[in-house]
């Protein structure tokens, strides 16, 4: 990584850069929380407020960040978060980040509503791909989209949980989001000013609901609705235990619930899924919910210590992904970096967003010591007095 990482030794350098290189809708896309976009800073500024304490006189170690989830080795605590609409952001990325995936063996979550199919996608990851699941509302739908999950070869399914009404997204509706992207002078400038973005949808082809797009056509129990209208229609409103419960009894693999937040569901998805994944999707959602690592420690004394957490929402750093470890996640996912990465360097970008967060991660565990992420995990750690928060009731 060595003229990349002088160039950009943070994810926070190719933000800019990301940002030029894509249409100001696509870029709006991606960063873009909800409404006053206050619980999207809260997710950053909370890191501000865990430090490490480091103890010395331990020797040197060459640190190990290999970590086992669901039976399966790992080579980092890490991996890609499921993002909608991944290739209106960058043409192309959904290949580019499973090979990412691939070559440095961390996960790759594919989303529900990803640009490319489940059937492309599987292809390129080895059987060992994450497929995340918006819940639809009919249950024939979901039933085939698991089963092609599992043909695809997709071996961990992600059920999101946190979405039971769409949110405002006041700075989508205000750029034009839409897939496909809407076809109008203003679009047309936004990407005629993007050369590599523009010349990449050309060859790959416009964005669409790759998995979805075929239950929308008029042949599927007669639901013939625009695209566009179809995924926000199908998906989201459904999810309650019982259906969580069918899911369970299908799919045969690892099952991850997204999006949870509430010591009541945390306890209640022990008894039913394989791990429970921590998240405010970002500051998508609900922009008074708190930053999932602020209920984190909590949530780990209610469940207990073995049973898997892995959570999301600003990790933009090896350094942000030790404070998740340290608080008692065992794995931590992130979004927007990757695609920030590719928005800036192409596909190598997502390659080069993975060094950069093992690469910080290591370094810290070289500095404490710490030989394996079971160590780092132990070390001291203090919580500023803006980091905690009170019960009201
Ligand atoms: C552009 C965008 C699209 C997303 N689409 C999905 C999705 O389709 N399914 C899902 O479960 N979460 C989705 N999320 C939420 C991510 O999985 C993840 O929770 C979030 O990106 C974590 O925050 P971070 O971007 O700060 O890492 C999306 C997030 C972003 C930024």
């Amino acid at each position: 990584m060595s003229n990349l990482v002088d160039k950009y030794p943070r994810v926070s350098d190719m933000i800019d850069i990301a940002k030029r290189r894509m249409p100001h809708f696509a870029a709006e896309y991606l960063f873009a929380g909800t409404g006053y976009d206050e619980a999207l800073e809260n997710n950053r500024k909370v890191f501000n407020q865990i430090f490490l304490v480091p103890k010395y006189l331990k020797g040197t170690v060459t640190p190990v960040l290999k970590t086992k989830l669901f039976g399966y080795e790992y080579d980092a605590p890490f991996g890609m978060a499921p993002v909608g609409m991944t290739s209106l952001m960058w043409p192309g990325a959904e290949i580019a980040l499973s090979k990412m995936s691939v070559k440095n063996n961390v996960p790759f979550a594919l989303s529900t509503v990803a640009c490319a199919s489940v059937e492309e996608v599987g292809k390129h990851l080895n059987g060992q791909g994450w497929f995340q699941l918006y819940p639809p509302e009919d249950k024939a739908i979901r039933n085939d989209l698991l089963k092609r999950a599992k043909n695809a070869g997709f071996k961990t399914l992600v059920v999101t949980a946190d979405i039971p009404a769409s949110s405002r997204r006041e700075r989508l509706r205000m750029a034009g989001v839409s897939v496909p992207p809407k076809n109008n002078l203003r679009t047309f400038f936004q990407a005629a000013i993007c050369p590599s973005w523009s010349l990449g949808t050309l060859i790959n082809g416009i964005p669409a609901f790759g998995t979805m797009d075929q239950y929308s056509n008029g042949d599927w129990h007669g639901n013939a609705k625009s695209k566009a209208g179809f995924a926000g229609s199908q998906m989201q409103r459904y999810l309650d235990w019982d259906y969580l419960k069918e899911v369970r009894d299908i799919w045969k693999g690892p099952i991850v619930l997204k999006g949870l937040m509430h010591e009541d569901d945390a306890i209640k998805t022990t008894k039913i899924v394989d791990a429970i994944y921590l998240s405010n999707h970002g500051g998508r959602q609900i922009d008074i919910a708190p930053s999932p690592l602020q209920i984190l420690p909590d949530i780990r004394k209610k469940i207990g210590p073995n049973f898997p957490i892995i959570i999301d929402s600003g990790f933009y750093s090896g350094q942000d992904i030790s404070k998740g470890l340290m608080l008692g996640a065992d794995f931590v996912m992130t979004g927007r970096p990757f695609i920030i990465g590719l928005a800036a360097l192409g596909s190598k970008g997502a390659n080069h967003v993975h060094d950069i967060l093992k690469d910080e991660l290591s370094n810290i565990m070289e500095q404490i010591c710490a030989k394996d992420i079971k160590e780092l995990k132990n070390q001291k750690v203090l919580l500023g007095k803006d980091f905690q928060l009170t019960n009201f009731n």
